[in-house]
């Protein structure tokens, strides 16, 4: 067995070899079909490694809503999931928008339709409605304002109402309620399956091994895993909040990718995961270099993301107020 580990058989790392030949290989191909197509690669936290390496902009929903609208490349592809490469259109509707794998989608987004969001409104005539930036450009024309996990609570502050309806999150519903109790958050039953996978008891199991870890948290995190957290934030904030700390040990209560960045980009601390379950969003790991190759070599139109005009006009304004509030 020492001899095994100390030794790895040859077909082992002959694998190695080729596997980093192969990325090395498409890189090199996706480096230069970015050049000729004068695209922009953006990449979610939650994606594979190889894929947020590649791209140009790597960060949470915010960073690279801003990214999308602020570039002028000719091209983008959107490494992430559906209504993320649907908010990028939006906010560059005269660019080629495309996502790295087409059939990423999010389920969370998917579990309210632009039928059920009108009867929700129905039965609270005139309460503004906050939608979380993970619903379909659909959805988020029947909106009056979207938002992200990085400025949820600063969007819901400035509306001054004295009650919004929330969709489709619930857990980031619970979240503002507890930031901004002056307002009567009502919400959508939506979550989301990943984020449910990670579970209090092994947050406390992983705390006595190491009492000094630091637990940060996403705010679609269930209640209780929120309660312990000594941070709640976007992606991109748990990120930075755990490059910026002293700690050395921290407890990454959100997908997988970001807890697999945070060791790369410090592999001097140690990032740990709070699920005997696997804290990964498939959607967001379907995207494979091969994709975003593919993609950028072949700009099939069927391809693009296209939202009718009707939709995007209205949707559009949601994103606006959020940008201008608190963009
Ligand atoms: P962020 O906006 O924090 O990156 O989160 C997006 C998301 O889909 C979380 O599940
Ligand atoms: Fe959707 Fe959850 Fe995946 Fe984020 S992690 S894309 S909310 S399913």
């Amino acid at each position: 067995m020492a001899l095994q580990t100390l030794n790895p058989p040859l077909t082992d790392i002959e694998g190695k070899l080729n596997r980093q030949q192969r990325l090395q290989q498409l890189y090199e191909e996706i480096s230069v079909l970015k050049r000729e197509r004068n695209a922009v690669i953006l990449a979610h936290l939650y994606e594979r490694l190889e894929v947020q390496n590649i791209a140009d902009h790597v960060g949470d929903s915010l960073g690279l809503s801003q990214v999308a609208a602020k570039t002028d490349a000719d091209v983008i592809v959107f490494c992430g999931v559906h209504f993320m490469a649907e908010t990028a259109k939006l906010l560059s509707p005269q660019k080629k928008v495309f996502l790295g794998n087409r059939n990423a989608g999010c389920p969370m987004a998917d579990m309210i339709t632009r039928e059920d969001l009108i009867d929700f409104k129905a039965q609270y005539p005139g309460v503004p409605v906050v939608a979380y930036v993970n619903t379909t450009a659909e959805v988020k024309a029947e909106s009056d304002v979207c938002c992200t996990s990085a400025n949820a609570v600063n969007v819901v502050r400035a509306l001054n109402v004295p009650r919004i309806l929330c969709v489709p999150d619930q857990h980031l519903a619970k979240y503002i309620q507890s930031q901004v109790p002056e307002v009567e958050v009502i919400w959508w039953n939506g979550f989301c399956p990943t984020h449910l996978r990670m579970l209090p008891e092994d947050v406390i199991a992983l705390k006595k091994d190491y009492p000094e870890a630091m637990v940060l948290a996403h705010p679609e995190c269930d209640d209780p895993i929120k309660d312990m957290a000594d941070f709640i934030g976007s992606t991109t904030k748990i990120r930075e909040t755990a490059i910026q700390s002293q700690n050395k040990v921290f407890i990454v209560c959100t997908e997988d990718g970001v807890r697999q960045r945070l060791s790369q980009d410090c592999p001097d601390k140690l990032f740990l995961t709070p699920t005997r379950a696997c804290a990964v969003c498939p959607n967001m790991k379907l995207t494979r270099l091969e994709n975003i190759r593919n993609t950028l070599r072949d700009l099939e139109p069927t391809e693009e993301i296209d939202i009718p005009e009707d939709i995007a006009a209205k949707a559009r304004k949601t994103l606006a107020l959020m940008m201008a509030v608190h963009g």
